[in-house]
């Protein structure tokens, strides 16, 4: 089974952004233990800043792949193009939040990616990513 999750901008500095919100692990500290935990899951893993290289990446992976992991971090709020990219695409996408943005300022109540999404899953830390693999394991 090939899973990638992808995370979108800021998602870089996980353990120095914001620690009180987002924890002090890094994104590749946390992605080494998951993939020690799913050896039999062929899991990868794409980090960009940029809004066009998110929308590649989901068209590159989006016929082929099992399923994909997206945090689309703060262009949740404001993408219609990745929205539209979720829609274009065959492979199922899980959207996950390490926070719950329901619980947070109002214009982080609002996604771009939910309506194209198989599901949600946010408020749980990092957490949230491996309830996702596990949503596409136990399927
Ligand atoms: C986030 C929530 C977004 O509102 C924020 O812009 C992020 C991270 C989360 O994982 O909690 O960068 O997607």
């Amino acid at each position: 089974m090939k899973i990638i999750i992808i995370n979108g901008p800021n998602l870089n500095l996980l353990g120095k952004r914001e620690t009180d919100i987002y924890g002090n692990l890094s994104f590749e500290e946390f992605f080494q233990k998951l993939k020690d935990a799913y050896p039999n899951i062929e899991l990868s893993y794409f980090q960009s800043n940029v809004e066009g290289e998110l929308i590649d990446k989901l068209q590159e992976v989006g016929f082929s792949y099992d399923g994909i992991i997206l945090n689309a971090a703060a262009y949740t709020h404001t993408s219609v193009g990745i929205g539209d990219a979720v829609k274009a695409i065959e492979t199922p996408v899980v959207e996950v939040h390490i926070s719950n943005t329901f619980a947070r300022e109002e214009y982080r109540h609002q996604s771009y990616i939910s309506a194209g999404a198989k599901g949600v899953i946010l408020g749980f830390g990092l957490q949230s990513y491996e309830l996702a693999l596990q949503s596409f394991i136990s399927e």
